[in-house]
């Protein structure tokens, strides 16, 4: 269930037609949070090629939603070169909208959509000193893993299961109703942690 204190938004599935909420979303997000999110200081540029392609790219993407504003969203990428099916996540949330448990919520639809995808372990790479980030993967019972300089987040799905098939198949009917309103109308990985993510299952293989 979602949290309770959410404000007036809906969560929505993302379609490349989203491309302009998502660059306004992440232009607005403040220096801190673009480094928070993308491991380093990335310029508007870089924010508007990011946003006209990841949309495009093999996976999932969910939207927060208020007043036909994206403010929060939740990428989650397969990433083909892993052995096991594995794929990175990537949150942002902009300021005045956090602790509010939006970023849960697309958690959440992240791990369904992900499972019913057949994803057996999902990614996320932050910064050591991002707390936030490290408290939403524990909250969802991710084990962290430190690599140095980043901390590394690993959620592992349980299996599929129907309920979260169900729940995944019921959201993409409703979210498909809700873009065609919205919508009016970057990079190929999450990189630039996708290199961190390659080291780290080197070493493991290595191990
Ligand atoms: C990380 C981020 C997405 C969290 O978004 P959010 O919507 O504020 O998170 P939620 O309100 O859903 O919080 C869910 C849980 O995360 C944890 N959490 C969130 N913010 C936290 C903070 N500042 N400190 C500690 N824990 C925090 C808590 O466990 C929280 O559960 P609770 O509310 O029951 O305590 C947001 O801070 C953000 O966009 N940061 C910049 C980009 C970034 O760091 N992305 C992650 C790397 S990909």
């Amino acid at each position: 269930m979602d949290h309770p204190k959410l404000p007036r938004g809906y969560f929505r599935r993302l379609t490349s037609a989203d491309r302009g909420h998502f660059e306004d979303h992440l232009r607005r997000l403040d220096r801190e949070s673009r480094r928070n999110r993308f491991g380093g200081a990335v310029t508007d540029a870089f924010l508007k090629e990011y946003a006209s392609r990841a949309l495009d790219q093999d996976g999932v993407a969910f939207g927060y939603v208020v007043d036909g504003e994206l403010r929060g969203a939740g990428e989650l990428r397969l990433l083909h070169d892993a052995k096991d099916e594995e794929a990175e996540a990537a949150f942002s949330v902009e300021s005045e909208w956090r602790r509010q448990g939006v970023a849960a919520g697309l958690f959440r639809r992240i791990i369904d959509s992900g499972r019913s995808r057949g994803v057996s372990r999902i990614l996320v790479v932050c910064l050591p000193h991002n707390t936030a980030m490290q408290g939403l993967t524990r909250k969802f019972d991710g084990e962290l893993i430190q690599l140095a300089p980043d901390a590394l987040g690993v959620i592992e799905p349980a299996k599929d299961d129907a309920a979260s098939r169900w729940r995944d198949a019921v959201r993409d009917a409703a979210d498909f109703a809700a873009a065609i309103f919205d919508t009016g109308g970057a990079i190929p990985t999450l990189a630039p942690w996708a290199a961190a993510l390659r080291a780290r299952r080197s070493q493991r293989a290595q191990i």
